[in-house]
């Protein structure tokens, strides 16, 4: 039983990837130059995407992680979201870019950014691979967004179902039978 039988299509290619990561890398180092830029990964699923697009951030930052739940192993959101595991760095002074693998409903980022804004860092945005405006029901916008995908579930390149297909290398539409 493979992997790739639970695949239905292709929605994102590596290549397609790799030329996207490294156009937002251009971006924010440009945009960050004269800033102390602290990436905060959110676990686990930005992993592979903060690992490629730190690499094409050309302008010294600093990294952290936080683990935050908002879905258990379902596929829709349950709008509660937990801290898992918390920044280790105080945030003052610093110029924040949340990196995240998908913005769907939104409640994950909009609880997110608000909580990190009330420890003062000088500055806040945020850096999502996949945007899903279509289900958005938070009032909350990425600010560098690699691609709108339609309302279906994607997962590789750290996106899982169930913890699993994170380890692809590209992004495919899970099929509903893994599911239904
Ligand atoms: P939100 O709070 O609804 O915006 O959901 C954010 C989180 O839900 C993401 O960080 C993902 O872990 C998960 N998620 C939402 N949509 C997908 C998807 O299509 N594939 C895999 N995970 C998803
Ligand atoms: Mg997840």
């Amino acid at each position: 039983m493979s992997m790739h039988d639970d695949i239905k299509s292709v929605l994102i290619t590596e290549e397609e990837l790799k030329e996207c990561v490294k156009k937002l890398g251009a971006q924010i180092t440009e945009d960050y130059k004269d800033k102390n830029l602290l990436l905060v990964s959110v676990l686990r699923g930005s992993v592979v995407f903060m690992a490629d697009l730190m690499r094409e951030i050309k302008t010294p930052c600093t990294i952290d992680f936080m683990a935050v739940s908002s879905y258990g192993s379902g596929t829709k959101s349950s709008g509660i979201v937990k801290i898992e595991k918390d920044l280790d760095v105080n945030l003052e002074g610093y110029d924040i870019l949340i990196v995240e693998d998908i913005l769907d409903s939104g409640n994950t980022l909009f609880y997110l950014k608000k909580l990190l804004l009330d420890r003062h860092p000088t500055s806040i945005k945020i850096c999502t691979l996949l945007d899903k405006p279509e289900r958005r029901t938070a009032d909350i916008t990425a600010d560098y967004s690699g691609f709108t995908i339609p309302d279906a579930f994607a997962v590789g390149y750290g996106l899982d179902y169930d913890e699993k297909y994170r380890n692809l290398p590209f992004i495919g539409i899970l099929d509903e039978k893994v599911y239904q």
